[in-house]
């Protein structure tokens, strides 16, 4: 009974939201280097130059003008340029994971540390940061997670390549997988190759300058097919790599029992089942294929395009999963805030301070739903509660609300272990040390165990300090998942 001993706990960050040091040691500029800070209610902007030569700025889930490129203000604070500073914190970072008992650790190499300008030039320096990276978390037992590519991509391919909408680029991202997984193999087992891949569309992402329907699914395409050849790649590189999908997934109950509402629910979640259906089952859903039609989407597909997808499907689901909300044909419904997207609102459920439903419930319910359809090993690669944190004049943070959500969370994800019998490799609760916020770009909304001084202008010393929860998942992965008191 229980979690299974090998039972992967840890905690999982991402690059850009904390690594910072975006130009060191001949790092290459990442989309997301040119995004400002937000909040709840300013959304964060991609400042950008025009071909004419113009500065200017757009919001993040704007299209770029044909032409514009990403450009860097030097009068603007960008918070992923210092973030929190793994860069220069993972020794520190790294060993209080090693406290807590981390048995894994989730983090994404960044492309344009790598690959500077995202082709075919290599900086030796980058690849030094994450084999000193692993060989830190390797000392303590802990095995290195890695999501290949996070929501970003080098600016120098957005540019002058109008980013994944170009075929070219699966080469690219090949190069770069390759380079990685020869360099890492015998440090890295576990592997996932898009993070959220269902959220990728804008510039920021994957570096098109379009909101078209059809740029969107030719890119997916060329996603689709540059994940199925890496997994084939690594596989081959070294025959143990667990290469998984990376999914955000949040289930959506039908708001009533009317039979409308419930089809157009199944109907809805057919938009993030798509991309789990295309690299667990290795091929393009038949309802896909009619919306395309409908719509006149006609993709360029090459020779080997679908013969790749079909062999190269994962070996696991990740997926990240913080909240459910509700879908309903009746559009007089209250909106609450979400993950990357506004949602209805269940009157069944409380929200956080960013108006997501807290359901820890759901989190049973998706691992039921995504086992059963798939039958692959799952990997709760995200989960957590962004709050606001008070320091007390003693240095103390008392976050009960987050020890309180994970408790219920966790309770969820061992009966659908337990009971339903759900094959669940790992859980790595997001934010595991405070970083910054990828929809805020806020530094105020915090998930970590550890709290880092930063605030969301850039102020701060960095020192980092144990929040009470830091404790007490200490204890949950002692006990394996049992004391959960
Ligand atoms: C996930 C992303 O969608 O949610 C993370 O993979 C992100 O990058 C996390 O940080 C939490 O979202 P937010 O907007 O609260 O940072």
């Amino acid at each position: 009974m229980g979690f299974r001993k090998d039972f992967l706990w840890g905690g999982a960050t991402a690059a850009n939201q904390y690594e910072g040091g975006y130009l060191s040691d001949g790092k290459g500029l990442s989309t997301l280097d040119a995004i400002t800070g937000g909040s709840h209610t300013k959304p964060r902007m991609i400042t950008f130059k025009t071909k004419e030569g113009e500065i200017k700025s757009i919001t993040r889930e704007s299209p770029l003008p044909e032409g514009a490129v990403g450009y860097i203000d030097p009068n603007i604070y960008y918070p992923s340029h210092v973030a929190t500073d793994f860069y220069n914190h993972y020794k520190e970072d790294i060993a209080l994971f090693a406290q807590m008992g981390f048995k894994c650790f989730r983090l994404s190499t960044s492309w344009s540390r790598i690959v500077p300008n995202g082709m075919y030039d290599v900086n030796e320096k980058g690849l030094e940061f994450y084999d000193n990276v692993f060989d830190e978390c390797l000392k303590y037992g802990i095995e290195p997670i890695v999501t290949i590519n996070h929501f970003d991509i080098p600016m120098y391919l957005a540019d002058h390549y109008d980013g994944w909408a170009n075929r070219e680029v699966i080469d690219f991202f090949v190069f770069f997988c390759e380079t990685i997984f020869n360099r890492y193999k015998d440090k890295v087992k576990y592997w996932m190759t898009f993070n959220e891949i269902n959220f990728l569309r804008s510039w920021t992402q994957i570096g098109i300058h379009s909101n078209d329907e059809s740029v969107k699914a030719q890119s997916w395409l060329h996603m689709f097919v540059a994940s199925a050849k890496v997994v084939q790649l690594g596989h081959k590189i070294n025959e143990n790599f667990k290469i998984g999908m990376m999914i955000a997934y949040i289930p959506t109950y039908a708001l009533t029992c009317k039979p409308q509402d419930n089809l157009d629910n199944v109907l809805h979640m057919h938009d993030t089942y798509f991309f789990m259906d295309v690299q667990c089952k290795g091929k393009y859903p038949n309802y896909k294929l009619k919306e395309y039609e409908r719509k006149g989407i006609k993709l360029d597909i090459c020779e080997n395009d679908l013969e790749e997808i079909a062999k190269g499907t994962v070996d696991y689901i990740g997926y990240s999963y913080y909240m459910s909300s509700v879908w309903t044909t009746d559009k007089d419904v209250e909106v609450t805030g979400g993950n990357q997207v506004n949602t209805y609102k269940n009157p069944y459920l409380e929200v956080s301070d960013w108006g997501w439903g807290i359901d820890a419930l759901g989190l049973r319910y998706s691992l039921n739903e995504i086992y059963d359809r798939y039958g692959l090993p799952v990997f709760i690669v995200e989960n957590g509660f962004g709050a606001v944190d008070k320091v007390e004049e003693d240095g103390s943070i008392n976050d009960d609300y987050r020890i309180d959500y994970f408790r219920k969370h966790i309770q969820a994800m061992k009966d659908a272990v337990e009971i339903d019998g759900v094959d669940l490799i790992g859980y790595t609760p997001w934010g595991c040390i405070d970083i910054v916020s990828a929809g805020t770009g806020e530094m105020k909304k915090r998930y970590g165990f550890i709290y880092v001084d930063m605030d969301d202008q850039g102020n701060g010393s960095l020192k980092r300090s144990k929040k009470k929860s830091f404790n007490w998942y200490k204890k949950v992965i002692e006990s394996n998942g049992e004391d959960l008191d």
